[in-house]
């Protein structure tokens, strides 16, 4: 079993409905899932093993304001996070070409320079052609968890 950790990043709340979506999913399946918007630091990652990022895309490829702070801070503090396993569940817009899913692609990289290991592919949610994100994530974290 892991303590997973689904981290929200949203601005209009396309990625709370996924995070809600999900938590069932991985719960259901054994682990200890917790949600939160807030984490500001990797000291907010404590007690997790896995942590889960659904990050919409705002602005011009830019992480939402309520997980702007974390991704400083990590850029920052440059934690060790070779620990931890991670997935990203990004939700972007294709009509935005050149800056498709660049909030999610940022948390990513960031995770992956600090040392964290991804489990799985990055799902890229296109709300042009997709209009529940919810329901292509449900899909998508039920291969993922078998990973986890
Ligand atoms: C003002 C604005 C700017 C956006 N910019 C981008 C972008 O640069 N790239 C992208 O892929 N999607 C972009 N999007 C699409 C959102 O990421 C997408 O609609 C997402 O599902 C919103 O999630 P949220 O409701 O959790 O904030 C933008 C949406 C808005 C309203």
């Amino acid at each position: 079993m892991s303590n997973i950790l689904i981290l929200i990043g949203t601005e209009s709340g396309n990625a709370q409905m996924v995070a809600e979506a999900i938590e069932p999913e991985l719960a259901g399946a054994g682990h200890d899932v917790r949600v939160t918007d807030k984490a500001a630091s990797a000291a907010d990652f404590a007690g997790h093993d896995t942590l889960l990022f659904v990050c919409a895309t705002h602005g011009s490829g830019d992480i939402p304001s309520n997980m702007f702070p974390l991704h400083e801070a990590l850029g920052r503090d440059k934690p060790d996070l070779s620990s931890l396993r991670y997935g990203v569940i990004a939700l972007g817009d294709m009509t935005y070409q050149d800056t498709f899913c660049g909030g999610g692609k940022q948390m990513d990289k960031r995770l992956a320079e600090l040392g964290a290991q991804r489990i799985g592919e990055r799902l890229e949610v296109d709300a042009s052609t997709q209009p529940l994100p919810d329901e292509e994530a449900v899909t998508w974290v039920k291969d993922w968890v078998r990973l986890v």
